[in-house]
Formats: C-alpha cells, sequence, structure tokens
C-alpha cells in the first residue's frame, strides 16, 4: 500500500470520527445545517483532500478520488437521515400540539327545559284528552259580553266586583277567567262538547300568593244527560291520577258562582302528620257547578234539553302543590337555578 493511500485513510478515519461525534450530538437542524456547509460545502473538508491529490500519480489517482468520495458519500447520508429525524420530530411535534380532543364536552351546552307552568298544563290536557276532551284556546283581549255578561255577570252585578279587572275601555277587558272561553266555543262548535282551556288571565291583584296574570284551566261539558254526580267523579279521578294518590280525599263545598247553579269549591285533603290526631287538612283547588241555564240560554242553546257542568282550576295553584313549592312569585322570576329544577320531570 502506498504511503499515500495510507495516508489519505488515517486522515479521513480522523475527520470521519470528528464528523460522527458531531453528528451524533447535534441538537437541532439549524445546528445541523451548520455541520453541513462546514464539511460539505466547496470550503470543505472533501474539497481539500480533493485538492491534495494533484500531487499523486495518475494510477493512484482514481482508487484516492474513490475514498474521498465514499467517506463524503458517507457523510452526506448521515447529515440526510440526521435531518429526517429533526423533520419528523418536528412534525409529531406540531401534530401533539394542534391536536384535538373531540371527547371534551363544548363550552356551553345548556339543554333547556319547560317551565314548571307550561309542564303542569300539560299533564292537565293530557289527562283530558284521553277522556275525549279537546283543548281550546280563547283571546285574552275580551269583550264585556263573553267576560261577564254571557257567564251571567249582567253590568251593576255584585260578582264583577269580585274580581279586580284590568278595563282597556268601558266594553274591553284583559279577561280575568277562562270562563269566557266557554262562551266562544258554545258559540262556535256543536254539541255535544266537551273541552278544557288552559290560558292566561288578569286581576289586578299583587302579593305572594297573588300575581296579576296567572293561568287558569277551564273545563265545559254540556250534553243531554249530564250530572253533579259526573262531574265529582270525573275531578276525584283528575285531583287524583293528577297527584298520583289514589287515596286523596276530595271534598265539594258549597258555593256561588254566577254562571253555574249549584257550585261548589273543591278542596283536596292531606293528612297533617304534625297534628295529634292525624287531622285533615284542607286546601282549596277549583270552583266548578253545573252549567246556569242562563249561559246556554245567552248563546242561543235550549236549556230544557242540554244541560252541562264547568270547572276552572288555577294551574299555578295545582303545581305549588305538586312541585312543593311555597312562593307563587318563584314561577316569574325566571331564576335559572330554579327553572332547571323540572328539566326531568313531567
Ligand atoms: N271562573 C271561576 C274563577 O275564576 C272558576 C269557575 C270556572 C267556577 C267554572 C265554576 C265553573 O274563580
Amino acid at each position: 500500500m502506498s504511503s499515500l493511500l495510507q495516508d489519505l485513510q488515517e486522515k479521513i478515519a480522523q475527520v470521519l470520527e470528528k464528523i460522527n461525534t458531531e453528528l451524533e450530538e447535534v441538537k437541532n437542524s439549524a445546528d445541523l445545517e451548520e455541520i453541513k456547509n462546514k464539511y460539505l460545502s466547496k470550503k470543505g473538508v472533501f474539497t481539500s483532500f480533493m485538492q491534495n491529490l494533484a500531487n499523486a500519480s495518475s494510477e493512484e489517482k482514481p482508487a484516492l478520488g474513490k475514498i474521498v468520495n465514499e467517506a463524503k458519500n458517507k457523510v452526506v447520508e448521515k447529515v440526510n437521515a440526521q435531518r429526517e429525524k429533526f423533520a419528523a420530530s418536528a412534525l409529531n411535534a406540531k401534530l401533539a400540539a394542534e391536536k384535538i380532543d373531540i371527547t371534551l364536552p363544548s363550552r356551553h351546552s345548556f339543554s333547556g327545559s319547560l317551565h314548571p307552568i307550561t309542564l303542569t298544563s300539560r299533564r292537565i290536557e293530557n289527562w283530558f284528552s284521553k277522556l275525549g276532551f279537546v283543548v281550546r284556546q280563547g283571546p285574552e283581549i275580551e269583550d264585556d259580553f263573553h267576560n261577564f255578561t254571557a257567564l251571567n255577570i249582567p253590568p251593576k252585578h255584585p260578582a264583577r266586583a269580585m274580581q279586580d279587572t284590568f278595563y282597556f275601555d268601558a266594553d274591553t277587558v284583559l279577561r280575568t277567567q277562562t270562563s269566557g272561553t266557554q262562551i266562544h266555543v258554545l258559540e262556535e262548535e256543536p254539541l255535544p262538547l266537551r273541552m278544557i282551556a288552559p290560558g292566561r288571565v288578569y286581576r289586578s291583584d299583587s302579593d305572594q300568593t297573588h300575581s296579576p296574570m296567572f293561568h287558569q284551566c277551564e273545563g265545559l261539558v254540556v250534553d243531554e244527560r249530564t250530572t253533579f254526580a259526573d262531574l265529582k267523579g270525573i275531578l276525584t279521578a283528575f285531583l287524583r291520577d293528577f297527584f298520583e294518590r289514589d287515596d286523596l280525599r276530595v271534598r265539594l263545598r258549597p258555593s256561588f258562582f254566577p254562571f253555574t247553579e249549584p257550585s261548589a269549591e273543591v278542596d283536596i285533603g292531606f293528612a297533617d302528620k304534625n297534628a295529634a290526631d292525624h287531622e285533615i287538612k284542607w286546601l282549596e283547588v277549583l270552583g266548578c257547578g253545573m252549567v246556569h241555564p242562563n249561559v246556554l240560554r245567552n248563546v242561543g242553546i235550549d236549556a230544557d234539553k242540554y244541560q252541562g257542568y264547568a270547572f276552572g282550576m288555577g294551574i299555578e295553584r295545582l303545581a305549588m302543590l305538586r312541585y312543593g313549592i311555597s312562593d307563587l312569585r318563584m314561577f316569574f322570576e325566571n331564576d335559572l337555578r330554579f327553572l332547571s329544577r323540572f328539566s326531568a320531570q313531567y
């Protein structure tokens, strides 16, 4: 082996060792490019090796040149491999940083729920619908005839003072009761008839148990053979189902409404566990009675052929008892903490 060859091989081995340690220790692609420029550029060590070959004999030159080129190619490969490693880890870091966790819940996903008054109203509607009652709605702005006169409350009748009415003018009011819907439906629909009419009513009254706007549900049945026993039976069955208590006590107390005769108020009874003798506590929940013949006559119905019964209940009242709410105003404040308690109820 020529001394030139030996000399070159030794030098190359030294250079390669140095380059390899540098490549092993390189931390980032900028440093890698620096190493590449230092050794592989035109001013680099391999170029000067080639230049030194000018002194070699022409027989030796090809072999020596080949050695230098092979060494240079090894370095190029290593640099490329290292560059790919950096590119791959840069890509992985980017993918990790931009990863979207699709299992995370979105930031604002509130689901709405029905208002307890709506829930209660629907509960009443569903129950009566199953018995063939149609659901009707009358206007909230009512004329004197439908809110009062047709219901057997003529002008100057003292019963008008029972309800603190909001007047638009002498003939137009915000309805004080859903009973006016009885008149609309009797005017428009054929007999026999079974209907309920839930809706808003208005009275000039406001405190812990009274709101100027509240909800009622009216009921009306008109047929050729309706009796007070039917009325009592249907209301008892309804109240027991509504409160989900088969043993709920139901009591009818004589009362007065101009548009029903006889009239009654309906109380439900709870055994008061705190009282020594488990005394029954009675709570009034609705008003009812047999439709007054004058009401039928006022809408042109033959009162000798037809009779009917009617009832009216306060929806807030029923909702308060069913859900155990003590302050009526809770329904109208629309505090989400209160309303969301009813999301899973019916
Ligand atoms: N309208 C009556 C009220 O508001 C309730 C009622 C309706 C009574 C139907 C009898 C029959 O108090």
